[in-house]
Order: structure tokens, then C-alpha cells, then sequence
């Protein structure tokens, strides 16, 4: 089985899932998130169609990237990619510290089309391996890709358990990128929790969303939350 090097000779991100957040207190939460070292802002965009929920939105994501400049994460979960990649692309584009704009492949016709209309909106593009999908069967968009998101639960709510058979596909996105020699980031996404992220890492993680697994842990306060995570991370 191919292990990754280890966190602390990788430089692996930490990127909070806003969606978990204290979403009636979100500045303060971000603020103190930032202070505390966090990368990317995670940002999962759901439209009550491919998946049974509904979240962020368009006004919030362009808020965020005028105040932080973090990178916007921002993870598609819609039925028309074609309409909200590009527009979420010209949110990263305006983004201080610009952003990514993640698809779903099977939600469109043309997916390579979607990615590239995302690179020309000014959106770093990528796709989202569907806990029931095998990430070869995209292989050809793949250099398409400034990222991988691999779901470690099934799209759509947070608080789920891992699905174990996708730390193989991370492996599988990482395999793919050395045979081709690309450079995409590796992302996974779902229950990244403390007993879970050692396995995430060593499949060949390189960002780990942090949800109420971990960062948005009930039990620890966020500043605690954080050097645990940090520490997961070898930093
Ligand atoms: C689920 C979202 C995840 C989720 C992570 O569709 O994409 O980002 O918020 O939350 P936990 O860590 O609770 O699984
Ligand atoms: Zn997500």
C-alpha cells in the first residue's frame, strides 16, 4: 500500500468548513480562526438539488474574500455548474487572495468545458470525487485541475461518518498526479476528525477540511481546537 511522506515533511492545510461555523457570530469566528493559522476558507455551496441541503451563498462568499485573504475554497454542490462555476469564479477573482472553484463532474454535460470556462472566470478549477465514484474515471480532466476534492462522506451534511473505501481514492488521485506529473492539491473532505486524519495524511491528503470533527469540535475550545490541528498537521 503507498503511504505519503509524513505531515511534518509535507506542507498539509488546514481549511475550516464555514458551513460549521458560528454562523450567527461568523466575523468574530473567522477573525479568531485566521489569528489561529488557518489556510484556505472552505466554503460548501449547496442548492437544495444535488444535494437535500442549502447553505452558503453568492453574498457571503464575495463578504469574505473582500475581508480575508485567505484563499475562498469554494465547493460546488449545485445541479448547474455551468451557471455557478463561472460566477463563483468571478467571486475568487475578486477575492484578495483569489480562490477555487470545485465541481461535482457528473452534474454536467462537459465537464472540461465547465473547468475551463472556471480558469477563464478567474477560478482556480477543480473536481469532486462523489464518495461513489472512482477518481480514474476522470482522469482526463485531471490536468485540468489545480484541485482534488475527495468526499470522505456522502455531499451534503456535516457530522457524518467517514466512508473508509475513500482514503483508497485518495490514494488513486495521488498515484495519478506522480504517473502524469501534475500538480493539483489533494483535498478530503468529510468526518476529518482527530482519529481519522493520521490515515487521511498518509493516503496523501495535502488539505483536510476541518468540520465539527475537529476544528468545530463541541468539546474544545477553538484555540485548543486549532493546536490540535496544527499539531495533526506536523506544524
Ligand atoms: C459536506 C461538506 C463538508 C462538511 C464537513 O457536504 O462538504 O465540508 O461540512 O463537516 P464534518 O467535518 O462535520 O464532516
Ligand atoms: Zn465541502
Amino acid at each position: 500500500m503507498e503511504h505519503a511522506k509524513p505531515a511534518e515533511d509535507r506542507n498539509v492545510l488546514i481549511a475550516p468548513s464555514v458551513m460549521c461555523a458560528d454562523l450567527l457570530d461568523l466575523g468574530r469566528d473567522i477573525d479568531a480562526l485566521v489569528d489561529l493559522g488557518v489556510d484556505w476558507l472552505h466554503l460548501d455551496i449547496m442548492d437544495a438539488h444535488y444535494v437535500p441541503n442549502l447553505t452558503l451563498g453568492t453574498d457571503l462568499c464575495r463578504q469574505l474574500g473582500g475581508r480575508y485573504a485567505l484563499p475562498l475554497d469554494m465547493h460546488l454542490m449545485v445541479d448547474d455548474p455551468d451557471q455557478w462555476g463561472p460566477l463563483f469564479a468571478g467571486i475568487a477573482a475578486g477575492a484578495t487572495g483569489g480562490g477555487y472553484v470545485t465541481i461535482h463532474p457528473e452534474t454536467t454535460w462537459h465537464p472540461a468545458r465547465t473547468l475551463a470556462a472556471i480558469r477563464d472566470a478567474g477560478g482556480r478549477p477543480g473536481i469532486a470525487i462523489d464518495p461513489a465514484a472512482d477518481v480514474d474515471r476522470f482522469r482526463h480532466l485531471l490536468a485540468l485541475c489545480d484541485l482534488v476534492l475527495v468526499m470522505s462522506v456522502n455531499p451534503g451534511y456535516a457530522g457524518q461518518r467517514l466512508l473508509p473505501w475513500t482514503l483508497d481514492t485518495v490514494r488513486d488521485a495521488a498515484r495519478l498526479r506522480g504517473d502524469r506529473g501534475l500538480d493539483y492539491r489533494i483535498e478530503i473532505d468529510g468526518n476529518v476528525s482527530w482519529q481519522n486524519i493520521p490515515a487521511m495524511i498518509d493516503a496523501g491528503a495535502d488539505v483536510l477540511v476541518a468540520g465539527t470533527s475537529s476544528l468545530f469540535d463541541p468539546t474544545l475550545a477553538r484555540d485548543q481546537a486549532a493546536a490540535k490541528m496544527r499539531l495533526a498537521v506536523g506544524r
